[in-house]
């Protein structure tokens, strides 16, 4: 029904138009519709329809500058090239072993005026039957060699009315925020993803892939339902100075009737380029457990003293735990000099590569081996990268000596609180932003130097992730969004909405290291966990990670010998995911095939509204006899009084076709292990 558009030229040739002649694309599918013009002010601009209803209006496209003349104005169409392509690739590890790319493209050549400077500016656009990502291509050209960008004027005019799910751009926690959920029109200035549902129904969210040497996009709502981008700030000034020729990320839009079109739907990855680094199978997607949670709470110290957590036999207990148990790895953080002090915001004082005298880091990497666990490594700066990067290499060359094959990093500092070297000067600093150019530049070089050495990188207090770990995929994990942590620091911290939250909007830009698995439900001073305890085993299938923790004190894990056979069971990395039931910010069901087997494994998350799924078992082999082992809400679960432990087991035979219906509690959940016969 939606066919392309007779104006989609499929040949590769550059085509010469006619001035003002509006160009276009289609969709795959021809569901979706791309007009780019230009208006009476000659600013380009470009317009999306879906399904014959215009969805973005003409949204102006283009840049201030910090020198010259603004390349805003003055645009004349030159030509296009269009082409197309449909292949499936492999990745290593990840939610699903096989994505497709499947795409139109169009490139629209503009030139501008003489008195605007007669820039030059492709713009392009790539069309797939769920959403559109589009980029700006500068070229080589006698104008100008390097652009210095004050900011980017890309608009986004959304047309039909709805809620949008979002955090604040620029705000001192990153994106450590509580998400907000308001009228489209009631939005400021957001961070990407974000999330929205139209009165319609069409599912939208907004963000970038391939955020490589440029400043992450903010969108700033301009007026109504217009938004502009702007970009992360930099202490040079210009928020993005690059050389020409040079391409910027994708600007990307997920649409879709429903839900799962947003999770389900891999445009962020295909904008990325294929793996550079070849085979990545030192790293195994894994569970792990940590010397951590303690000093979250506030029971253990980083620093050393009586309390220090990282000693030298508590590491040797939660490696024998983990060896016990069957976890790959065990982090241990607070275990080299630097933390003595104030360390927020402090970073020149860590070492990276000297232990702390009550932890013996080589004798201690020898004990894991001989068990067969790996060490998770620590690499916190406190936002004080010149310090991180002067000692980088040794760090890397250290951890790589003793067999540590993932390096946990981490940023705390206030958002513009990272501290960059600066010009020649070695005592200079500039203050950047988390998600500004520098600290771009920052994360891709430590993951490249990681990668020499065969680790792989779980960074925290991060840049957003925008579909990197195709192309590096030693970039295994981040935070990026308020997780289990908020969890230890006061009651109900993280409200049971914020992780059906999670699911669709931060996690649609990649892995998140969660850390669930707090199955005490309790933080410091017994602050409860908004969570059942079914919950916390529905998040290992809700949240995707390729390094899943269990956050708890071991003693907690050991006490809930079920929750723990789950846990242990549990992979990290999937052939297929599916989200079989679920709303934006409600409630989110999966269903995942293990990539190393014939299990399926279907769980989820619940917000504060109890609610009853059922859920179609259409995903299992046909033929086969499935044992499902069940763990759920108990009768009168909920996550307000001391019925959030309450949980019940099941197990049944099933087959395709069948349904569980399962009842989800008030900041409820399940999780259900699916395996032929047995
Ligand atoms: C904040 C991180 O999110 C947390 O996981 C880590 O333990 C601390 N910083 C210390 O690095
Ligand atoms: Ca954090």
């Amino acid at each position: 029904m939606y066919r392309p558009l007779a104006a989609l030229l499929l040949a590769t040739a550059p085509v010469a138009l006619h001035a003002q002649t509006p160009t276009t694309a289609s969709s795959p599918d021809g569901s979706i519709t791309l007009t780019v013009s230009t208006n009476n002010d000659h600013r380009a601009q470009y317009s999306i329809t879906r399904k014959g209803k215009l969805l973005i209006a003409p949204s102006s496209l283009g840049f201030i500058l910090t020198d010259g003349v603004n390349m805003t104005r003055g645009w004349t169409i030159t030509g296009a090239d269009t082409g197309s392509s449909d292949t499936t690739w492999e990745q290593p590890w990840g939610e699903r072993r096989y994505v497709r790319d499947h795409y139109n493209e169009i490139t629209v050549h503009f030139r501008q005026s003489k008195d605007q400077g007669e820039r030059l500016m492709d713009v392009h656009f790539r069309l797939f039957d769920h959403g559109v990502g589009f980029r700006y291509e500068i070229p080589k050209q006698a104008a100008f060699t390097t652009m210095r960008i004050a900011d980017e004027l890309t608009e986004f005019d959304i047309v039909g009315k709805g809620t949008a799910w979002w955090i604040t751009g620029g705000e001192w926690n990153r994106y450590e925020q509580v998400y907000q959920k308001t009228p489209i029109d009631a939005v400021s200035t957001a961070h990407t993803p974000i999330t929205m549902r139209l009165e319609d129904g069409t599912h939208l969210s907004f963000h970038e892939a391939a955020l490589v040497d440029y400043s992450a996009m903010w969108l700033k709502r301009a007026e109504g339902q217009k938004f502009r981008s702007t970009l992360s700030p930099s202490s040079q000034g210009a928020r993005v100075t690059r050389d020409l020729p040079f391409a910027t990320p994708w600007r990307t839009i997920r649409i879709g009737d429903k839900a799962a079109d947003l999770v389900e739907n891999d445009i962020d990855l295909n904008l990325n380029e294929p793996n550079k680094l070849g085979d990545v199978s030192w790293f195994r997607p894994q569970k792990y457990i940590g010397i951590w949670w303690g000093m979250i709470r506030g029971d253990w110290t980083w620093a050393e003293g009586p309390r220090h957590g990282a000693t030298t036999e508590r590491a040797k207990q939660y490696i024998d735990f983990a060896a016990r148990n069957g976890f790959g790895g065990v982090l241990i953080e607070g275990w080299d000099k630097g933390w003595n002090g104030d360390w927020l915001g402090h970073g020149q004082d860590f070492s990276y590569t000297q232990a702390t005298p009550d932890f013996d880091l080589k004798a201690i990497a020898a004990y894991a081996a001989k068990k067969g666990v790996g060490l998770i490594g620590h690499h916190e700066t406190g936002g004080d990268i010149r310090n991180y990067e002067s000692q980088l290499e040794d760090a890397m060359k250290l951890y790589a000596s003793l067999g540590v094959h993932s390096v946990k990093t981490g940023y705390v500092a206030d958002a513009g609180g990272i501290q960059a070297p600066c010009g020649a000067d070695p005592a200079k600093i500039c203050m950047e932003f988390h998600d500004g150019q520098r600290q771009v530049q920052h994360h891709l070089r430590v993951v490249q130097v990681a990668a020499q050495y065969h680790i792989a990188i779980d960074a925290h207090e991060p840049v957003k992730d925008t579909g990197l770990r195709r192309t590096y995929p030693n970039w295994i994990d981040r935070e990026g969004a308020r997780g289990m942590e908020y969890n230890a620091w006061g009651q109900f911290a993280n409200s049971p909405s914020h992780e059906p939250t999670l699911v669709y909007t931060r996690l649609l830009s990649g892995p998140m290291d969660f850390t669930p698995g707090i199955l005490s439900l309790e933080g410091a001073n017994h602050a409860p966990l908004a969570s059942t305890l079914a919950k916390q085993l529905g998040l290992y299938l809700a949240i995707y990670s390729p390094i899943q923790m269990a956050a708890d004190f071991i003693e907690n894990l050991e006490a809930h010998p079920k929750e723990l056979a789950f846990i242990r069971q549990v992979p990290a990395d999937w052939a297929e995911s599916h989200l079989i039931a679920g709303e934006v910010g409600d409630y989110a069901i999966f269903a995942r095939k293990d990539r190393a087997g014939p299990d399926w494994y279907v769980g989820g998350v619940n917000d504060a509204n109890a609610r009853d799924v059922d859920l179609k078992l259409d995903f299992l082999d046909p033929g086969k006899t499935y044992t499902a082992t069940i763990y759920k809400d108990g009768e009168g679960a909920t996550y307000l009084t001391e019925a959030r432990h309450t949980i019940a087991y099941e197990t049944r035979k099933v087959k395709q076709g069948d349904s569980i219906k399962l009842w989800l509690a008030p900041g409820g959940g399940a999780a259900i292990r699916l395996a032929p016969g047995r």
